[in-house]
């Protein structure tokens, strides 16, 4: 199974099923005449005569994707997928590699560990180094990024664009890179000792993994020949935003009685009680999963599954002075967001007092929100947007209207949680960049409503409104950014089969709609019995329902994941409704229980997770399974990074991964030549004993010494110079 150290609520679904049936159909020939079926239809394939079918495929197979409105087309075939070594126990996979199509080059940029700032010591392959070297280097476990233009700050509007050419006339050639580090695999951060639930916690470690979680923020450039890029750890950019730096807190829940928890001196060896914090004040940022940036030239990590880091074996809590009669209800409030009665994986509450969530109930309100980091400032503060919501945040995917509206769209991953939008108050100002600064401190906050006609609504969560009194546990608006989650409960919005990223399609060549997609990764509990919804008094804990399928989570026990998309009505983001429709249902073409629908024209995929739209219409997709090839993923092997035609929904396999890993984050310079992407979790199968059991990349692809597994970053170029996906 995948991930043992991976948050829970992130871990994907790995069935074991029925025997492979690859040795007995040609799975690829199936596939190709099940696409040729789908988009050629019957009376074409009668139609070609003397042709043979092989003949024909391969005519199909070779010819690039054309383009077609609002997306620039696909150069590239898939490639093979990277399936389990036959017999292999532990279960490996044929090519411990990042694998790219021909014409492709993938190379590792930088991993776990690597120095960069000024002040960092070269990483230590015996991983015996302490959280002061592991606070100036690149964290672990790398998730969602970004990549913001050198020389200057760049504000990347997609309304001022026409046909892409804003990108055509000028290469960038240094940038700084945002990244996120989403968790830690304790049983190899800690050199030969590890970690795990029998051996010793100490503070030592806590301090080591909570500088391993976070943001990384350095600068890369590309050599003057060739396309080789490295980092550049002597940059004034570089700076390291851990578990422990200091935030500010702002917006609607900014200084509110829920956010005053206790203060602490955070120091190398305890935190030291003194005294209350002041409600603006934050330390640290945790789980910092997706991500998303916005037009003024600032990026956005977003804080998932915070609750693992916490941990209350009671069935109360401490009372704090001033909130006594809110004590059952802070209590309901953790359950609703899943904080454990143990942190058994990373057992921070045991020697930080600051994670004791029945003494310190209220420093779980200061996670779980999106954080604001402006990389061309390495002195500014990171700003927690209580206005954006608290919920297990996945990603930020922002929009501007003709009107210059922004919005923010946003999934909550967990099983049967919801997506949302924050709609800023104040319009965008291309012009004076500054003045966008706090735009998204104010604003309204919606949830989502699918219908099952294909209509949609976004329901607001205003203090007030359609349930959210006093009376119903909400006192104020801060309370109902809070507890986001129950608010949604309260208005009745649609349980999802785990929200994960949001991707905005671009308006050029002439597509000018408002189209989102989000992927939805599985859910093992939709249409189990016996059926139950989240309760509207948001009493439910989290993961605790068992919903019926419906129109917008239409598969039983969703193994294998779709992915949803939305048009805004009106073309505005500010529109109270939508219409909708499935995109795609991830699965296996040749295996029944992937109950497919019929709309999979191309590769199969399972449990879709990151999802991005390059600047020319392709939606790139990244997946999230167990990723070692075993159960129902025999025919599927690595996780995957696919892209799609948003038109025809053709999709592609364009990158195949190593063992026990996951594809995630992505991003590229503006011109479309450079990509960005993350492997997660490289071999997480291994241990402090034997850290290289089913893998030891980034070694295996000759980056650095080959001690333990690391994430890194990977950039992907194309060996004529031109875009990637051409
Ligand atoms: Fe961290 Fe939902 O992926
Ligand atoms: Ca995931
Ligand atoms: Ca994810």
């Amino acid at each position: 199974m995948k991930g043992r150290f991976h948050p829970k609520n992130d871990r994907s679904l790995n069935q074991s099923g029925n025997e492979s049936i690859r040795d007995v159909i040609d799975r690829m020939g199936m596939k190709r005449r099940r696409f040729i079926m789908t988009t050629v239809g019957t009376s074409a394939l009668t139609a070609i005569g003397k042709v043979s079918i092989g003949g024909f495929l391969q005519t199909v197979e070779a010819a690039p994707i054309p383009s077609s409105v609002g997306f620039q087309g696909i150069g590239f075939e898939s490639i093979k997928p990277n399936l389990r070594k036959p017999n292999s126990e532990p279960p490996v996979l044929e090519k411990d590699l990042v694998s790219v199509p021909n014409g492709y080059t993938a190379k590792v940029l930088i991993a776990w560990g690597d120095p960069i700032t000024p002040k960092a010591p070269i990483w230590a392959p015996d991983a015996t180094q302490d959280a002061a070297a592991q606070e100036q280097q690149y964290g672990m476990h790398s998730d969602g990024m970004h990549f913001f233009p050198l020389p200057g700050r760049q504000f990347l509007n997609r309304v001022n664009r026409i046909d892409g050419s804003y990108y055509t006339g000028q290469t960038y050639n240094s940038g700084i890179l945002c990244v996120n580090h989403e968790y830690t695999q304790e049983s190899i951060l800690h050199g030969s000792e590890g970690l795990s639930a029998t051996t010793n916690v100490t503070i030592a470690k806590v301090r080591k993994s909570q500088a391993a979680h976070g943001v990384s923020v350095f600068e890369v450039s590309k050599a003057r020949f060739g396309n080789d890029w490295t980092f550049e750890p002597k940059s004034q950019y570089g700076r390291r935003i851990t578990g422990n730096t200091e935030i500010r807190v702002s917006g609607p829940a900014a200084g509110d009685a829920l956010l005053k928890s206790k203060k602490f001196n955070i120091t190398p060896t305890g935190s030291i009680e003194i005294g209350v914090n002041d409600g603006y004040t934050a330390y640290g940022t945790l789980n910092n999963c997706a991500n998303g940036y916005t037009p003024w030239g600032t990026y956005l990590t977003c804080e998932e599954n915070f609750n693992g880091y916490f941990a209350n074996p009671n069935t109360d809590v401490v009372p704090t002075p001033g909130l006594e009669d809110r004590t059952a209800d802070i209590r309901n409030t953790q359950r609703r967001y899943g904080i454990p009665a143990a942190s058994t994986t990373y057992r921070w509450p045991e020697v930080d007092p600051r994670f004791n969530a029945y003494t310190n109930p209220l420093e779980t309100h200061l996670f779980g929100w999106v954080v604001e980091i402006d990389p061309y400032d390495p002195d500014s503060k990171p700003v927690k947007r209580t206005a954006l919501g608290r919920f297990k945040h996945e990603s930020a995917q922002y929009v501007v209207d003709d009107n210059n509206r922004v919005a923010i769209y946003m999934g909550d991953d967990e099983v049967n949680e919801y997506i949302y939008k924050f709609v800023a108050s104040r319009p965008f100002d291309s012009r004076r960049i500054g003045a966008n600064r706090d735009l998204l401190d104010n604003g309204i906050l919606y949830v989502a409503k699918f219908n099952a006609d294909g209509t949609g609504e976004w329901i607001p969560l205003i203090h007030g409104q359609r349930g959210l009194t006093a009376a119903n546990g909400f006192r104020n608006q801060a309370e109902v950014l809070v507890k986001t989650r129950q608010a949604g409960d309260r208005v009745g919005a649609t349980m999802m089969d785990r929200p994960e990223w949001t991707a905005a399609r671009p308006r050029i060549n002439g597509f000018q709609e408002i189209e989102v997609y989000c992927t939805l990764t599985n859910n093992s509990r939709r249409g189990t019995t016996p059926a139950s919804s989240n309760s509207p008094d948001g009493t439910t804990a989290a993961s605790g329902s068992r919903p019926p399928v419906d129109a917008a989570n239409p598969r039983p026990s969703n193994l294998y994941g779709h992915i949803i998309r939305w048009r805004e009505d009106g073309r505005r983001v500010d529109t109270n409704t939508f219409k909708w429709d499935i995109f795609l249902e991830a699965g296996d073409s040749t295996r029944t229980e992937s109950n497919f629908q019929g709309n999979i024209n191309g590769d199969d995929m399972s449990s879709p997770d990151g999802l991005w739209f390059d600047d020319f219409g392709r939606l790139w997709i990244q997946t999230d399974h167990a990723g070692n090839g075993t159960g129902n993923l025999v025919n599927i092997g690595s996780n995957t990074m696919l892209a799609a035609d948003p038109n025809t929904k053709e999709v592609r396999l364009f990158l195949t991964s190593p063992t026990d890993c996951e594809v995630t984050g992505i991003t590229s310079t503006p011109d479309g030549k450079t990509f960005f992407i993350n492997i997660q979790h490289p071999g997480d199968s291994g241990d402090a004993a034997n850290p290289r059991l089913t893998s030891n990349w980034p070694a295996s692809q000759g980056y650095g010494p080959s001690n333990r597994p690391r994430a890194a970053t990977v950039v992907i170029t194309k060996n004529d110079g031109g875009i990637v996906g051409t």
